[in-house]
């Protein structure tokens, strides 16, 4: 493809994904594919010759976007959000289009400049303690990572690292390969599913604790599990607390937990992945007090705050504990770079696992720019009152109850009476593919989530979502009392 084509490509692309954002509501939001159908319209091997451009948005029409789920439909309302928007795509496309990569400050000095300034405005939106700041007097700072998992698994192996340091520094004789078996970390039961795995593939045992009635991690519970640990011999390292946690929303008290793990000297790490966002607006950050207790906090921007995947949002008290694990030299990697002259210029490598790093803060950037603060906080806003729009409508039907109050952009119902109700109620409504919701089971009781996600999504997307709720629920009623 030489550069005349490629510019009538892409006129064509962008056209193409206007046309598609407009038509949103004109599609199922659920594909109607079987699994392998791909494998019956794509040849198994590549072209051995170059294919002509032009075939490329037929065929993309023809065989990718009949299985395609449409994440930004407003009847797309499972998992959490999962943003995009134009300034994004428009950074997204800058950033392949200039194909610089970020290895350290001098292989791109604007690519490392560009994450600690806009992560420090992202910060200084929420409101977070001034430590996490790259421009604080301390030593925090914020880098961008593909995904909340990164951030907890990089968060729970720089707590292993500092904790062995720390011991051994005190008892010289201990063994790191002994220090590293008895290390424990807890979150609760709620924690996202990321956590377990971090644990896992960290090599830490990991306690899921009971959460209490509103699915938060119980202090006591937290306070006793490092007692019997310690008792055991065993040494509790690390502890996730959840600020909006995958089945329900639910908050923990990162106070109380924040108070155990800084007498304990434990690290904490804060997932707030998909409620993080909502910080932005003053009237929520009520939820995250005793943050100052974190010795590292991360949200995504690419789920609540409009920037297309993947941009995770991680920031650290100290940017030495990571440092301290993660930065190998060669000579091919050294640069003039670290703090030059006094100025920060972080290598952003030493903060993580990937030695090269795409220029994700260009679309935070944009983003934050081209939709302005007000605008974001108005999304945001927007979304929590549609959520309520819909608990209200659950509540006025006596056939359907809450699972809990909803706070931000998820309401969780089920129908009264035996989970197989719901399961059924679900099943019946995806297999039809033009509402697409996802279970979750809280205290042994099975439900469904009904999470605002497109950025499309009015009023009347909500009560047509929940008038084939009710359609499907009628016929569920009639059969089971007939
Ligand atoms: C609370 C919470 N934590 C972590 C994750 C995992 O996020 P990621 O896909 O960025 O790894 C999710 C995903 O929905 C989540 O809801």
């Amino acid at each position: 493809m030489n550069a005349e084509e490629f510019e009538k490509l892409a006129k064509e692309v962008i056209e193409y994904i206007v046309d598609y954002n407009g038509k949103l509501r004109s599609r199922n939001v659920l594909p109607d594919v079987e699994p392998g159908y791909l494998h019956h319209l794509i040849p198994s091997d590549a072209p051995e010759n170059p294919d002509h451009w032009t075939k490329i948005i037929p065929d993309f029409d023809r065989f990718i976007m009949p299985g395609i789920t449409h994440w930004n439909s407003p009847m797309f309302n499972a998992f959490y959000v999962s943003a995009g928007c134009y300034p994004s795509i428009v950074a997204d496309l800058l950033s392949c289009g200039i194909a610089t990569i970020g290895i350290h400050w001098l292989s791109s000095p604007a690519v490392t400049e560009l994450e600690v300034i806009v992560l420090d405005w992202l910060a200084k939106l929420m409101n977070l303690p001034e430590h996490f700041l790259a421009s604080s007097p301390g030593s925090g700072g914020g880098i961008i990572q593909g995904s909340a998992s990164e951030g907890i698994f990089v968060a729970l192996i720089t707590a292993k690292d500092k904790m062995v340091k720390r011991l051994q520094a005190k008892f010289p004789d201990w063994e790191e390969g002994l220090i590293k078996a008895k290390l424990v970390a807890y979150a609760s039961d709620q924690s996202n599913s990321s956590c377990e795995k971090a644990g896992r593939i960290g090599s830490m045992k990991i306690r899921l604790l009971a959460s209490d009635d509103q699915g938060r991690l119980r202090a006591d519970a937290l306070q006793k599990a490092i007692l019997e640990d310690r008792n055991k011999g065993l040494i509790p390292c690390f502890v996730m607390a959840t600020l909006g946690t995958t089945g329900t929303c639910a908050f923990d008290d990162i106070s109380a937990v924040g108070k155990i793990c800084n007498a304990e000297k434990i690290w904490l790490h804060i997932d707030a992945a998909y409620a993080g966002a909502a910080f932005i607006c003053p009237e929520f950050q009520y939820l995250m007090a005793g943050v100052e207790y974190a010795d590292s906090f991360c949200m995504n921007p690419h789920k609540w705050l409009l920037t297309t995947f993947n941009c995770s949002a991680f920031w650290v008290k100290d940017r030495h504990d990571l440092t301290n694990l993660f930065s190998v030299d060669r000579p091919y990697l050294k640069a003039n770079s670290g703090d030059v002259n006094g100025k920060y210029a972080p290598d952003f490598r030493n903060w993580e696992l990937p030695l090269g790093r795409s220029f994700r803060a260009l679309k935070l950037w944009l983003t934050l720019r081209l939709y302005g603060v007000r605008n974001l906080q108005n999304y945001i806003r927007n979304h929590c009152d549609l959520a309520k729009h819909f608990e209200s409508l659950v509540l006025q039907d006596n056939r359907f109850e809450l699972v809990c109050p909803a706070i931000m952009g998820l309401v969780c119902f089920r129908l009264k009476g035996e989970d197989s109700l719901s399961m059924e109620l679900l099943k019946s409504i995806t297999d039809e593919r033009k509402l697409y919701m996802v279970a979750g089971i809280f205290h042994g009781k099975y439900f469904i989530r009904y999470a605002i996600c497109s950025r499309y999504m009015e009023i009347k997307d909500v009560e047509l979502g929940w008038n084939i709720i009710v359609s499907h629920a009628d016929q569920i009623t009639r059969q089971h009392n007939s």
